[in-house]
């Protein structure tokens, strides 16, 4: 993907096991991005608000069951469905502070050893969306998560499947990623997330250029 200029924003991405405190560290980066005069905003991915974000909660919900290769489409299409404003937004200097993207969309279906949905295969269907410009790894092991509260009331939210979600999010890694220890305090992992993210607002503010997924 081209440069998008100057003065573009950062696509920065929080990844993560289910109730590791993503959430949290999403909107205290925001809020803090915004004190100091960077223009950021805040979005969720399942993005539920939409019509096929609302067939997404219902799966998760377990009100619905779906075949595994379509819910894969579903949130596959729900960040597509957002992709031409994610790029005006980026181009016109906003940073967005992503919950979750396409790695979590890539982790958790391949987390389900369905032959036909290897890790490669579901990569191919997001070349067309932007890369993000760091992801922070908020890593947990997935029996500490399992403490927390509210934990168990979704589909994805059992031990072992999150322990292999974790196995493919470290395969994930690359020099675009950053592991955040998200068993520490939650300012400790703010002051850490900010200082991992502002050299990244830096770079995207001075131009340097968007990267497509997986390249
Ligand atoms: P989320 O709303 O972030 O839940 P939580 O706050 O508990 O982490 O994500 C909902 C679930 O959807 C979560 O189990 C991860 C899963 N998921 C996928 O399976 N594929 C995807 O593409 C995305 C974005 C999330």
């Amino acid at each position: 993907m081209t440069s998008v200029g100057r003065t573009r924003g950062a696509l920065i991405v929080f990844e993560g096991g289910d109730r590791c405190g993503k959430t949290t560290q999403c909107g205290k980066l925001v809020e803090r991005l915004q004190s100091q005069g960077v223009d950021a905003c805040m979005w969720r991915f399942p993005d539920r608000s939409t019509a096929i974000g609302q067939a997404i909660n219902a799966y998760l919900a377990e009100h619905s069951s779906m075949d595994d290769a379509v819910i894969h489409m579903l949130f596959v299409a729900n960040r597509l469905e957002k992709r031409e404003e994610m790029l005006q937004l980026l181009a016109g200097g906003t940073t967005l502070v992503l919950d979750r993207y396409s790695y979590s969309g890539v982790a958790y279906t391949a987390a389900k050893g369905v032959p036909h949905l290897s890790l490669e295969y579901c990569k191919s269907l997001e070349v067309v969306l932007p890369a993000a410009d760091l992801v922070l790894h908020m890593s947990m092991t997935a029996e500490a998560t399992a403490a927390r509260g509210g934990y168990g009331e979704e589909r994805y939210e059992k031990v072992d499947f999150q322990r292999k979600v974790m196995e493919i999010f470290g395969a994930l890694r690359d020099d675009r990623w950053a592991v955040v220890d998200a068993s520490s305090t939650i300012e400790a992992i703010h002051e850490q997330v900010v200082a991992t993210v502002m050299p990244v607002v830096e770079r995207a503010r001075g131009g340097a250029p968007l990267g497509r997924l997986w390249d």
